[in-house]
């Protein structure tokens, strides 16, 4: 994928905004509440009885801070995206073993908090260039799967 200056400035000025405990606490949430089977990695998080139990849960919090920081890696490194998350693509195949089905609907959901939390500045350009970013992250990750 390529990126555009203008692209790369959409980004950056949301990406510049972004509590990444807040936001990714909650794209982590909302992934498992919308698609309940993603529930089944995180089986070890303690309490995810319901929507408020997993909204309200430290570790899911906690961990989604971890995987929105490290989407902050794809921002400061667009053009490199394959590169950068070689190493987290063979620890979700290996170790993990995420379906990469699951890297676009995480993908799609960060769009859509995004889109709650910056009405005005999440205009369409904004989104597309976004939805273009999180795609070539989720091909990133899917890229050492075998
Ligand atoms: C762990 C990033 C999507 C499941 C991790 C870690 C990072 C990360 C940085 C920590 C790795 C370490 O400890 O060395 C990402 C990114 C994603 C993504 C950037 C997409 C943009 C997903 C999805 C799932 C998932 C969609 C499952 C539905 C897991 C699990 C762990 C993990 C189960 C281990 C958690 C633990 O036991 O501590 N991920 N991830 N990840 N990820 Fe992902």
């Amino acid at each position: 994928v390529h990126f555009t200056a203008e692209e790369k400035a959409a980004i950056t000025s949301i990406w510049d905004k972004v509590d990444v405990e807040k936001i990714g606490g909650e794209t982590l949430g909302r992934l498992l509440i919308v698609y309940p089977w993603t529930q089944r990695f995180f089986d070890k998080f303690g309490n995810l009885s319901s929507a408020s139990a997993i909204m309200g849960n430290p570790r899911i919090r906690a961990h989604g801070k971890k995987v929105l920081t490290s989407l902050g890696l794809a921002v400061k490194n667009m053009d490199n995206l394959k590169e950068v998350f070689a190493h987290l693509s063979e620890l979700h195949c290996d170790k993990l073993h995420v379906d990469p089905e699951n890297f676009k609907l995480l993908g799609n959901m960060l769009v859509i908090v995004l889109s709650t939390h910056f009405v005005k500045e999440f205009t369409p350009e904004v989104q597309a260039a976004w939805q273009k970013l999180v795609m070539g992250v989720a091909n990133a990750l899917s890229h050492k799967y075998h």
